[in-house]
């Protein structure tokens, strides 16, 4: 399951004092937590993201408002709309990403399996997927 990226549900503790979810590792993501990282002030019509990882796994949480992710696998590409707090998007390695569609005061947490490496981001897109259809 590690290859497929899919919506992961979290837990919701529902409390009249007001909720509170959670992601731990191995509960709810098939990867151990190494880095977090926030997306935020996000002006209207900008595109984040645009780019694959050789290696690293990824969680994306919009904590607040939404916003699309759109993954493409090298054959074909599926838009994910994240906008609430107890979900989240696994996407694992060598699939293009690219966030984009941000609402107002939106804020996007990314859980990471990794350290920050610049050298395993691909940013070419005909790069990607040259590596992920073999050619
Ligand atoms: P990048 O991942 O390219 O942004 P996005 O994909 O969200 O558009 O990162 C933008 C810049 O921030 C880039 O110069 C690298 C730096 N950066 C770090 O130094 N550490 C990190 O953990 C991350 C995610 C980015």
């Amino acid at each position: 399951m590690k290859e497929i990226p899919r919506i992961i549900e979290l837990p919701k503790i529902l409390d009249k004092r007001g909720n509170l979810s959670f992601v731990e590792y191995p509960g709810q993501i098939p990867f151990e937590i190494y880095r977090t990282y926030w997306i935020y002030d996000v002006p209207g019509g900008e595109i984040r993201g645009s780019h694959a990882f050789k290696e690293q796994l990824e969680f994306i949480i919009a904590l607040s408002g939404s916003f699309d992710v759109v993954l493409h696998n090298g054959a074909e590409e599926v838009k994910y709309s994240l906008n609430r707090s107890y979900y989240g998007l696994y996407v694992p390695k060598m699939h293009w990403r690219r966030i984009e569609n941000f609402s107002t005061n939106s804020l996007a947490l990314i859980v990471s399996d990794s350290a920050f490496s610049e050298s395993d981001y691909i940013r070419d897109f005909d790069e990607f997927k040259e590596l992920k259809n073999g050619k």
